[in-house]
């Protein structure tokens, strides 16, 4: 990938804009759930503040209507952490957009809710021209929102003088290539949810590339499905099946392969309460919802993750949240955390499972995307990144 990184632009003196992605969760009170994002938004913003350039920060939170502004789309709770986390004054500007405020060289400003500006969704060129007016350099590091193109992701870096990826933005790719496009071989992805159907272009996508795709949750019951065995009532999608097939048939003609489970955590009802059976495959049972992968089968699939080269992560095996049904993500987790292989891992259930099980420190990257991360997983494009990309060309000719 070949863009201009932060870390090769003069930011004295300049007016910096900075595209963060802090769109965090918050409770029904506003109260900041995970500032995991504002911490990782943090060193571009120091860094353009320690070379003394004047910062302005953006980035949407939720998805307000254009153009009506309610106090709960407002960054203001996010100003305050940011505060907190710089250590000094982030003033928050709301009507941002014709440039009537102040910022001197060695200060930083929140700009209000982009998503709130007409046009920022349909990545209006008009709108995004006056945000580029704003500033001598455009820093994009909003890995999280780089599957959008947005006026304030994808329009103001084509008109900016400078455009370039913040290091949020850059170590998310670096760390997504490393894994995806120049893998240490044996590559394995873990793809785990409840349905094939939202995850199919990854499974396919996954499937030219992986030496072994390991699946869990719903996914898996389809798979078992698929290969003929019983899943009683278990969550599965019958009509893909036939795509389930497809997928294990082509990575088999090339030496590569599916780990399917031969043994489950079942129960009679989605429950804590519920009665739990440690069972063969062969043992289910037309009643019976699966709801882990059992002892054998993630026995199995640590010995892949413990052989692995590189590793993609996303999904939880089973029910997690629920103690009797998370053993499986219990045990894998564990195992990736004493592979030597490079891990990538993304995803909100993934991130979820990582602090459960407190291996964070042993994760070689944990992405700050969601919808960014699968994108880049389907082997699409991101329009943010490709437009930095254009403008690194363009200055390179
Ligand atoms: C996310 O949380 O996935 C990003 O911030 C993008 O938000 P969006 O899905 O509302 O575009
Ligand atoms: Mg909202």
């Amino acid at each position: 990938m070949n863009f201009i990184r932060l870390s090769d632009v003069n930011l004295t003196g300049k007016r910096v804009f900075i595209r963060a992605d802090l769109n965090v969760p918050q409770n029904d009170t506003g109260v900041i759930i995970d500032d995991t994002r504002i911490r990782a938004s943090v060193p571009a913003i120091r860094n353009a503040l320690d070379q003394g350039a004047a910062v302005m920060v953006c980035s949407h939170l939720g998805r307000p209507t254009e153009g009506e502004f309610t106090p709960e789309d407002s960054l203001a709770p996010v100003a305050m952490r940011l505060a907190d986390l710089l250590g000094c004054r982030v003033p928050l500007i709301s009507d941002w957009i014709n440039g009537k405020f102040t910022v001197k060289p060695g200060e930083v400003v929140l700009l209000e809710n982009c998503r709130l500006n007409p046009g920022e969704k349909a990545d209006d060129d008009t709108l995004a021209k006056k945000m580029a007016a704003l500033c001598d350099v455009y820093v994009n590091d909003a890995f999280g929102t780089a599957h959008r193109a947005e006026s304030t992701t994808h329009g103001i870096a084509r008109h900016a003088p400078i455009a370039c990826a913040g290091p949020l933005m850059a170590s998310e790719l670096d760390a997504l290539n490393k894994a995806f496009t120049q893998p240490k071989k044996p590559l394995v992805a873990i793809v785990a949810g409840s349905k094939v159907s939202t995850k199919l272009t990854i499974l396919r996508s996954l499937a030219e590339k992986v030496d072994q795709l390991i699946v869990g949750g719903g996914i898996a019951n389809t798979f078992m499905l698929a290969k003929g065995m019983p899943i009683g009532k278990s969550l599965a999608e019958p009509a893909l099946v036939g795509e389930a097939i497809e997928i294990m048939k082509s990575m088999e003609a090339r030496g590569a392969g599916v780990p399917i489970p031969v043994d489950v955590i079942t129960a009679n009802e989605f429950s804590s309460q519920a009665r739990v059976n440690k069972i063969l495959a062969e043992q289910i049972q037309d009643d019976d919802l699966i709801l882990d992968i059992g002892p054998r089968t993630a026995a199995r699939l640590c010995a892949i993750v413990a052989d692995a080269g590189t590793i993609i992560w996303n999904g939880p095996l089973g029910v997690f949240e629920i103690e009797q049904f998370g053993g499986a993500t219990k045990m894998l987790a564990a195992a990736i955390a004493h592979s030597p292989a490079f891990t990538v891992a993304g995803g909100g259930d993934t991130l979820a499972a990582i602090a459960k099980y407190n291996i964070s420190d042993q994760v070689g990257y944990i992405s700050t995307g969601g919808g960014a991360f699968l994108e880049f997983l389907e082997g699409k494009q991101l329009p943010a990144v490709r437009i930095l990309e254009e403008r690194a060309q363009s200055v390179a000719h």
